[in-house]
C-alpha cells in the first residue's frame, strides 16, 4: 500500500553518491514506501510526498555541472527534506550558508558531539560513532537554522531549521558504521515526516514479476545460469512470472567445476520446475585452451576468451539473436556501482560482457535484470522465499575460473632450497602487499597447523623476506618424509582429478564436522610439490572474511585435520597435505 495517488512516501534525490539506494533500502527496512529520483527532480513531481532525501555525492557544490536541486523542494508544503553530506552542502548553499574546503578530509568514524535536542536525535545523547566521507563542510549555516552536533573535524555536523522541517547531516546514517543509523532514520520519516508504515518487503517479489511479464512482453526469456546464488534467483523469478516453457537456460559445463556441481546445478533447477535447462559440455576445449598456460592471469584470460566463444556458439545455434528472446542477467545492484565486485570478478565479467551477441541485446534493450535493485542480502532472502534450498543460498564463494585457479603449474623442475627458517618451495602465489600485487615463492616452515602461535609467526616471517609472501606448514609434522620437489607441470585432466577429489573430501568432511560454517570460505590448492612417484601436494586454506577484501587463516581442530589427511593421502599421486597460514594482506585467498 502507497500514498492514495500510488506515490511512495519517500523520495531519495540521487546526487551521484554510491549510497543512494542503500538510503532507499534502509528507509524501506523500516517499513516505509521509498523511491530513487535523480537530484533534479521538479519540486512539482514531489508534491505529497512526506520526505525527500538529498543523497550524497562525490561533487562539491562549487563544481561547474554539479547535481542541483530545484530549490522549490526546500518550500513543499507538508515535506520535510533530509540533506546528506553533498545534499546537506546543497542545502545550505541553496538558502545562503556557506559551505567551504575542509582543511582535511574526514573519512571513516568519527565522534559526534551532541549540541543541542532534536526529534531527529531523538535517543541519542552524548557522543556517539558516525561514518564520515568528506571534503567540503558547511562552515555557516544559513539563515534560521542551528546548529545540533559537531566532530572535532567538522563544526557543523548536523544542522535543522528551527521552524520549517529542514535538516542535514554531514555523515551517513545509512552506513553499518554509523552506531544509532537507523534510530535517525526512523527519527526522520516517524518522528519529522510523520510517515505510516506501508511497506512489506514480501512485496516486492509480485513487483519483479510484474516487471518481468511487462518487459518481456511476448518474448521469451534465456539465461547463461552459472550455479551462483544470483543467476539462480533471477532465473527462478523469471520461470515464476512466464512459466518454465518461455525461459531457457544455459549452464556451461567448463570442466574446471568441482565434484558433482553440475549434477547439483541440475538438480536445484529442476526442483524449481525449469524445464528448458540445457548443460554444454564445453570441458574439452577448456582444456585446450588452457594446455601449457601456468600464469594465473594468462589463465583468467584464456577462460574468459574461451567463454565467450562457448557463448557466442550458443547464442547463433539456438536463434536466441532473433526478435523472439531477450536476455536475462542475475546482475545486482553492488555490480552496476562502480564499488561492487572483487577486481578479479570485475575481471572475468569483462570478458563475459565482451561478448558481441550479448552486447547487442544490451545495446538493443533486450534484456531484463530483476535484482538490479537489490543487495546480496535481499537476493538471499528473496531466494529463501521463493523456496530455493538454504545450502544452497548460503554456500561458500567460488572464484569464476573455477578450479583452473586452484591447480598451480610450473615452469620447470626444481627442487625445495632450504633456508634458516624452512623450506622454499619454487612455486610462485599472488599476494597482496601495500595495495600492490606480488608473485612469489612460498616458505614451508616446520611445526604444525595446531601449534600456538602460529599464525602469528607466518606473518612476521613474510614481512620480512622479499623472496616469498606465503607461509604453509606440513600437517604430518615436520619435516614431510621426503624433500619435495617442483615438478614441471600444466593443467591437465589428471590433476584436475585429483584436485577435485581432494576438495570433495574437505567438502564433506567439512560439512559433517559442521566446520564448513565456521569459515567464509575453504580453497583447497593443489601445488606441483612432490617426489617423482607423488607429484603434487593439497593444500587447506580455510579463512574467515567478511567482504573477501582482508581475510585471516583460521585454525581447524585436530581431529578434523587429521581426518582429512588421512583420506586425502588417499588419492593417487598426492605426496603431503599442507597447510596455508597466511593471512591477507599479505597473502591473497586464492593462490593465483
Ligand atoms: P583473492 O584471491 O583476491 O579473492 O583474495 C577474494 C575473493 O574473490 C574470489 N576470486 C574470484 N572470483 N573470479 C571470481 O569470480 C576470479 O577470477 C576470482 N579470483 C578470486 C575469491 O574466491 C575470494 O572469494
Amino acid at each position: 500500500m502507497q500514498q492514495d495517488n500510488g506515490a511512495p512516501q519517500i523520495t531519495v534525490l540521487d546526487a551521484g553518491g554510491q549510497y543512494c539506494h542503500l538510503i532507499a533500502r534502509k528507509i524501506r527496512d523500516l517499513g516505509v514506501s521509498a523511491e530513487v529520483r535523480p537530484s533534479d527532480t521538479p519540486a512539482s513531481e514531489l508534491r505529497g510526498r512526506r520526505g525527500i532525501v538529498i543523497s550524497g555525492g562525490p561533487a562539491s557544490v562549487y563544481d561547474s555541472g554539479s547535481p542541483r536541486i530545484d530549490p522549490a523542494i526546500l518550500d513543499l508544503p507538508g515535506t520535510a527534506v533530509l540533506g546528506i553530506c553533498y545534499g546537506l552542502h546543497l542545502m545550505a548553499h541553496e538558502l545562503g550558508g556557506g559551505v567551504r574546503l575542509g582543511d582535511k578530509g574526514e573519512y571513516g568514524t568519527a565522534v559526534l558531539h551532541t549540541a543541542r535536542p532534536h526529534p531527529i536525535l531523538a535517543g541519542l545523547n552524548g557522543e556517539t560513532r558516525v561514518w564520515m566521507s568528506h571534503r567540503d563542510l558547511v562552515e555557516t549555516p544559513p539563515r534560521g537554522f542551528e546548529i545540533l552536533a559537531a566532530t572535532e573535524e567538522c563544526p557543523v555536523a548536523v544542522m535543522a531549521h528551527s521552524e520549517r522541517p529542514l535538516i542535514g547531516v554531514q555523515f551517513h546514517p545509512e552506513v553499518v558504521h554509523t552506531e544509532h543509523g537507523q534510530d535517525i532514520y526512523a527519527n526522520f520519516l516517524f518522528g519529522i515526516c510523520g510517515c505510516t508504515k506501508d511497506w512489506d518487503p514480501r512485496g516486492r517479489i509480485p513487483r519483479v514479476e510484474q516487471d518481468i511479464v511487462r518487459i518481456a512482453g511476448s518474448r521469451n526469456i534465456f539465461f547463461f545460469v552459472s550455479g551462483g546464488v544470483d543467476s539462480t534467483v533471477a532465473y527462478t523469478l523469471c520461470l515464476r512470472a512466464l512459466g518454465p516453457e518461455r525461459v531457457y537456460g544455459v549452464y556451461v559445463d567448463t570442466g574446471l567445476m568441482r565434484e558433482g556441481e553440475t549434477d547439483f546445478v541440475h538438480g536445484v533447477f529442476s526442483r524449481l520446475g525449469a524445464t528448458a535447462f540445457h548443460v554444454e559440455d564445453a570441458a574439452a576445449g577448456f582444456l585446450a585452451a588452457l594446455e601449457g598456460v601456468t600464469e594465473p592471469e594468462l589463465k583468467r584470460k584464456r577462460i574468459g576468451e574461451e567463454f565467450v566463444a562457448v557463448q557466442e556458439r550458443i547464442l547463433s545455434s539456438g536463434n536466441f539473436l532473433d526478435g523472439h528472446w531477450i536476455l536475462g542477467q542475475g546482475t545486482i545492484y553492488p555490480d552496476t556501482i562502480e564499488s561492487g565486485g572483487t577486481a578479479h570478478a570485475d575481471l572475468i565479467k569483462t570478458h563475459h560482457n565482451r561478448v558481441d551477441g550479448i552486447q547487442k541485446l544490451i545495446d538493443s534493450g533486450r534484456i531484463v535484470e530483476p535484482l538490479s535493485s537489490f543487495y546480496k542480502d535481499e537476493v538471499r532472502e528473496i531466494g529463501r522465499e521463493l523456496g530455493i534450498p538454504e545450502p544452497f543460498l548460503t554456500r561458500h564463494p567460488f572464484p569464476g575460473p573455477g578450479l583452473a585457479i586452484r591447480c598451480l603449474c610450473a615452469e620447470r623442475d626444481e627442487p625445495a632450497t632450504r633456508v634458516d627458517d624452512g623450506w622454499i618451495l619454487p612455486v610462485h602465489s599472488v599476494g597482496v602487499q601495500g595495495d600492490s600485487r606480488s608473485y612469489r615463492k612460498v616458505l614451508l616452515a616446520p611445526g604444525s597447523p595446531t601449534d600456538a602461535g602460529i599464525h602469528s609467526l607466518a606473518t612476521r616471517l613474510i614481512n620480512n623476506s622479499r623472496e616469498y609472501n606465503r607461509v604453509v606448514v606440513d600437517c604430518s609434522g615436520w619435516p614431510p618424509e621426503t624433500p619435495l620437489t617442483i615438478s614441471r607441470s600444466s593443467i591437465t585432466a589428471e590433476r584436475l582429478h585429483r584436485l577435485r577429489c581432494a576438495d570433495a573430501i574437505v567438502r564433506e568432511l567439512s560439512a559433517a564436522s559442521g566446520f564448513d560454517r565456521q569459515v567464509w570460505q575453504f580453497p583447497v590448492i593443489l601445488i606441483p610439490a612432490g617426489t617423482p612417484a607423488r607429484p603434487d601436494s593439497v593444500v587447506l586454506r580455510p579463512v574467515h572474511s567478511v567482504d573477501g577484501m582482508t581475510a585471516e587463516s583460521v585454525a581447524m581442530p585436530p581431529s578434523l585435520l587429521d581426518e582429512m589427511r588421512r583420506r586425502v593421502l588417499e588419492i593417487d599421486g598426492v605426496c603431503t597435505m599442507l597447510f596455508d597460514l597466511t593471512h591477507k594482506p599479505p597473502g591473497t585467498i586464492e593462490w593465483e
